[in-house]
């Protein structure tokens, strides 16, 4: 694979032709926020957490699904970047409702830690309140909408890794539900084999274990990650 040179915040890198800016930052160590990425499932570019500055670019790239490229020349935490990261996240936070001290993953959330590392302590967008339903017909687990942020990680991983297909996007915007098998109860879903795959994954309390109370929901994903850890390489060794 051929080698590339770049700059990151002012550090020229090494990097190989097909990686995207987001791996090579990592990489090197440069944290740069994500939620709806996952290393070794196919890239959505949804969030928007992980923008960059890019030399040239009139606005700011997603690093995950941005290739890395000769002579580019990026910044990954200006302060314009901060601002638009915090924005992002209490934009996530008003669209439904995510209050943690009733929540089964309070203390475990990604969103909850991304809201914390930003140093967000209120939002200044009106909260919607929205009240959603939430989808308990299946047997083991459970759906809460409020909690969901569309990252598609439990539509992703059911699709490329467990092959059922159960989970799909129905709506637009903030109307946007996640469905089991075209949008009929969980419970009824013909497709789904029960495997938890959809619920270790997600990154909030919206998919979970029935159960659990406030705070027991850890996501273990140990018998995933030799999984999508294989999956990761692979896409490393694809030609760009
Ligand atoms: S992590 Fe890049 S857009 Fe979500």
């Amino acid at each position: 694979m051929a080698a590339i040179t770049l700059t990151i915040n002012n550090e020229l890198i090494g990097a190989r032709q097909g990686q995207t800016i987001l791996e090579v930052a990592r990489e090197r160590g440069i944290d740069i926020p994500t939620l709806c990425h996952l290393d070794g499932l196919e890239e959505v570019g949804g969030c928007r957490l992980c923008l960059v500055e890019l030399q040239g670019s009139p606005r700011p790239v997603p690093s995950c699904v941005t290739r890395a490229a000769e002579g580019m020349e990026i910044t990954t935490h200006s302060d314009k970047l901060i601002e638009y990261r915090k924005m992002l996240v209490e934009l996530l936070l008003a669209e439904r409702t995510h209050t943690c001290s009733i929540c089964v993953q309070n203390g475990n959330c990604e969103l909850q830690t991304l809201a914390a590392r930003l140093g967000i302590d209120h939002v200044r967008f009106d909260y919607l309140h929205q009240q959603l339903p939430m989808d308990a017909s299946r047997e083991r687990f459970a759906l809460d909408h409020n909690r969901c942020v569309l990252c598609l990680r439990c539509v992703r991983v059911c699709d490329a890794v467990e092959g059922a297909h159960t989970w799909d996007v129905r709506g637009r915007g903030s109307t946007s539900r996640i469905v089991a098998d075209l949008d009929r109860p969980w419970g009824g879903s013909t497709s789904c084999t029960d495997c938890g795959k959809c619920v270790q994954l997600c990154p909030t309390g919206a998919l979970f274990r029935k159960g659990a109370t406030v705070g027991e929901m850890i996501k273990e994903r140990g018998f995933l990650n030799r999984i999508l850890e294989r999956r990761r390489l692979a896409a490393q060794r694809r030609p760009a």
